[in-house]
């Protein structure tokens, strides 16, 4: 029997393992979904490419995601790739329920007690045009220090396929540089009590972020809000899946580079099994840049 649209999977998509923690919200969030999830690590990190490079990966991997696997819905689980192309994605794929991330600037201003907010996030979405607007409609409501943490996502996928015990110095070194930059952390007057997590990686070094900032400060990422945000438009579009899926595996995890790094991240941080991961040599297409013509 031909598969009912709302019983077609949802796609998630990031530049690498960092879209897995705005899955984990998803799964909690939609326990009846089939999900299928594309890991660009092969391309990864996005942050430091610039913006055409992330919006032809954004569109390859849309309609790779569309015609192979019949999503019904996209969430662009990448702040970078939001940044950069949720706009034409949008306007190319009208029909498609599309949920894009940008950092928590709001929820942060609601939480903030000492009126200072920090975000760290990649340099392509700090940079953005779609971030500097964000910004500035909350201009003169708090102060916001602004953190490019570059290589820090790259190092966050480069420490998932390592021992545990072989200590993540890399990512601690670079956390600690970053968050050292910005300036104190705290509740005491003019500190920053409030961290933006603008980048779907960073999630995964909470604890690291957490030694560094002490345990009096506000963390504000963007998983549970997202997957309440999917299930609205899904309930808005008639296509939310109300019992649990029969027959194939629910969750589907796909990769353009090596599949023992998505295996291990996602054993790690999600409690899947090796079997729902797959690498996959499309979307391959060729990333072709006009300035490289
Ligand atoms: N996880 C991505 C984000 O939320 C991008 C990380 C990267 O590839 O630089 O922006």
């Amino acid at each position: 029997m031909a598969q009912q649209r709302h019983e077609r999977p949802i796609g998630v998509f990031d530049s690498g393992v960092g879209g897995l923690s705005v899955l984990r919200a998803l799964r909690a969030e939609l326990p009846h979904e089939r999900f299928v999830y594309l890991a660009d690590s092969a391309h990864a990190p996005y942050g430091e490419r610039g913006d055409a490079y992330v919006a032809a990966r954004t569109h390859a991997i849309t309609r790779y995601l569309r015609e192979r696997h019949h999503i019904k819905a996209l969430v662009v689980a990448c702040n970078t790739a939001t940044a950069a192309a949720i706009h034409e994605v949008r306007g190319s794929h009208p029909d498609l329920p599309l949920v894009g991330l940008e950092p928590a600037l709001k929820p942060a201003l609601a939480a903030t007690r000492t009126g200072h907010v920090g975000v760290i996030g990649t340099r392509g979405t700090l940079t953005s045009a779609k971030f500097a607007r964000l910004l500035a409609s909350l201009d003169g409501h708090v102060r916001f220090t602004v953190q490019p943490c570059d290589g820090l996502a790259h190092a966050i996928e480069r420490s998932v396929a390592q021992p545990v015990d072989a200590k993540e110095t890399e990512t601690e070194a670079l956390c600690e540089r970053y968050i050292h930059a910005m300036g104190a952390f705290g509740t005491g007057p003019g500190q920053i009590d409030t961290l933006v997590l603008g980048c779907t990686h960073y999630v995964f070094v909470e604890p690291e972020l957490r030694a560094l900032v002490g345990p009096d400060v506000y963390f504000m990422e963007t998983g549970e809000p997202v997957a309440r945000q999917t299930r609205r438009l899904l309930e808005g579009a008639g296509l939310l899946n109300t019992s649990p899926p029969d027959g194939a595996m629910p969750i589907r995890l796909l990769t353009t580079g090596p599949v023992q790094m998505l295996t291990a991240a996602a054993q790690r941080w999600l409690e899947l099994p090796a079997g729902c991961c797959a690498s996959v040599s499309a979307p391959n297409l060729e990333v072709k840049l006009a300035s490289s013509a």
